[in-house]
């Protein structure tokens, strides 16, 4: 446990915020316009003080490969060794404004061999799909657009397309089946698949906005094709029983019939950024989309309606259940905590309060994650007893007995207690701050990130931890995700900077929408 916001010495370390020179007032003298500006200036320039401390470890000792491991000054290729790390951190390091490190990568990724993965290893089509096509498409907007200045050779920025595209159709024979349901899992010598029957709801569901912003920037349609006709499935769901609130439905799809294989699921790992990518879908373009909306706005209506769930010991708090079937599962996790974010986003886009505050009640539950730990850090996994089923049935199971204290003072109990420097509550927070002005979320996220910043830091960069609720976190798991630069620092950065057009617009009218992987991508509009 802790206590309170932590106020530390806010120096601008890289001088480079526009506020550079002003007095930096702590969180509690910062009640003034004036000085909170400095004050979350001064924030914005220390979180990209740790972007540049984990460029430069990575630098040293992992680069090109996919992740450095902090620890042991050590890297590895997770992701096929086309350098992971490097295309995650380049719309982060566009942000931010920091030259080098862009040109460092911009050079870099003409070089990667993207027709081989290192040892023939396995590549998945959605983390492919989410990681490099995201990132350099997000780049490649980018320096068209508004961060042009930060193109030091045209030639390089043409590159990221054509790179992308490269990589796309080595990537497009998954799609190559009986339904159009793609395989995820695939190898490249020779073009094969891992044989399985079946694909997911998030691998299938979270293809569509990268693979159609490759067709809108390179005039060929066949990418926009092949994810939107996948995703019909998903947005037709048979048999009827694979839905079971309406706009709800399973998590598992047959690669030779189209058909949902099961009835479970809900906005957590698996099937999360299907729904996710609805509302985005109608945020990229609202005419070609307005269906995928229709469908947003079913499952969030299903959500606020049956999975919205009080824990016993907290009725105040708001989480969001899993379900079998019709029958919910008191359990959620780190990753399910971007669906705050997620409503609040539809609730600005289509003009409807009940999913902002849907969304706020779902980002406050998701913070008392974070500060009922010893860290001061969300953890993986966790559960709840809910208050208004009987806590005796099989499916409200009451915490184990070395839990019970802990939910009773929590609210919840921990099921999985590492950390691996996901982004997700911090993203909640970047949409929270951005619907409502109100500083208390960037406060939180302050918090959130001076705790990250001191359990994460270790050896060359920031590593996973083992236990989010012992002090300093319970050992480290010595890998640094390269999430942690396309995500964590960029929401951490982002919800302290000041207004830009790509940040998330309270009016609902944005010009940008940010991928699963925190991509900014240009959308085509018009502006709804
Ligand atoms: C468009 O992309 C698809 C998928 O990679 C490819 O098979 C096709 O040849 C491309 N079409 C043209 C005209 O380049
Ligand atoms: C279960 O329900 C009983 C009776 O309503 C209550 O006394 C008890 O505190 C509950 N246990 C938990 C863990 O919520
Ligand atoms: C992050 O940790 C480093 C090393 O301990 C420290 O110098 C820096 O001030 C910390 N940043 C924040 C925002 O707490």
């Amino acid at each position: 446990m802790y206590s309170g916001y932590l106020t530390v010495g806010l120096i601008s370390v890289l001088g480079l915020c526009s506020m550079t020179g002003v007095a930096i007032p702590t969180v509690h003298q910062a009640s003034h316009r004036a000085d909170k500006d400095a004050l979350n200036c001064a924030r914005s320039d220390q979180v990209k003080e740790a972007f540049q401390h984990a460029w430069d470890g990575y630098y040293k000792h992992a680069f090109p490969h996919d992740e450095l491991h902090p620890v042991s000054n050590t890297f590895s290729d997770s992701r096929n060794g086309w350098g992971a790390s490097a295309v995650d951190a380049l719309s982060t390091a566009l942000l931010m404004q920091l030259p080098d490190i862009v040109d460092t990568i911009v050079d870099y990724v003409p070089t990667v061999d993207f027709d081989h993965a290192v040892d023939d290893s396995q590549i998945s089509l959605f983390e492919t799909t989410i990681r490099f096509i995201g990132g350099l498409l997000s780049a490649y907007d980018l320096l068209k657009g508004p961060l042009s200045n930060l193109a030091s050779s045209p030639a390089a920025v043409d590159k990221l397309l054509s790179q992308a595209q490269r990589l796309a159709d080595n990537l497009a024979f998954a799609f190559n089946t009986p339904s159009g349901i793609p395989y995820n899992n695939l190898y490249f010598d020779p073009p094969r698949n891992d044989g399985s029957t079946t694909n997911g709801l998030a691998t299938v569901g979270t293809l569509v906005l990268e693979w159609t912003r490759l067709s809108d920037l390179t005039g060929n349609k066949t990418y926009a094709q092949l994810t939107q006709r996948a995703e019909s499935y998903l947005n037709n769901p048979k048999p009827a029983t694979s839905e079971p609130f309406p706009g709800l439905v399973g998590s598992s799809i047959n690669i030779a019939t189209g058909q949902f294989e099961d009835a479970s699921g809900g906005w957590v790992g698996g099937t999360d950024s299907y729904y996710e990518y609805l509302i985005k879908m109608y945020v990229y373009d609202t005419t070609r989309f307005a269906s995928y909306k229709d469908r947003w706005i079913k499952a969030a209506d299903s959500s606020i309606d049956n999975l919205a769930s009080h824990p016993a010991t907290h009725p105040d708090v708001t989480f969001m259940a899993m379900y079998q079937g019709t029958t919910k599962i008191f359990y959620s996790q780190h990753l399910a905590c971007f669906n705050g974010g997620n409503f609040i986003l539809g609730g600005l886009v289509l003009e409807e309060q009940k999913y902002v505050d849907f969304g706020l009640a779902l980002t406050a539950g998701c913070h008392d994650t974070y500060t009922n730990t010893a860290t001061g850090i969300g953890p993986e996994a966790f559960r709840w007893v809910e208050d208004s089923t009987p806590n005796t049935s099989n499916t409200n199971p009451p915490p184990p007995a070395a839990s019970a204290a802990f939910f009773q003072q929590a609210g919840f109990w921990i099921t999985s207690p590492n950390y691996v420097l996901r982004p997700e509550v911090i993203e909640s927070y970047y949409y929270a701050y951005r619907a409502t002005g109100d500083q208390k979320y960037r406060d939180w996220a302050w918090d959130a990130f001076v705790h990250i910043n001191a359990t994460t830091r270790v050896g060359s960069g920031f590593s996973g931890l083992l236990n989010v609720n012992i002090a300093g976190g319970g050992g480290y798991d010595d890998f640094q995700e390269s999430f942690w630069f396309a995500e964590v620092l960029k929401y951490s950065y982002l919800i302290h900077a000041t207004d830009n057009e790509w940040q998330v617009e309270h009016s609902g009218k944005n010009q940008w929408v940010f991928n699963t992987e925190a991509h900014p991508m240009k959308v085509v509009g018009p502006l709804v």
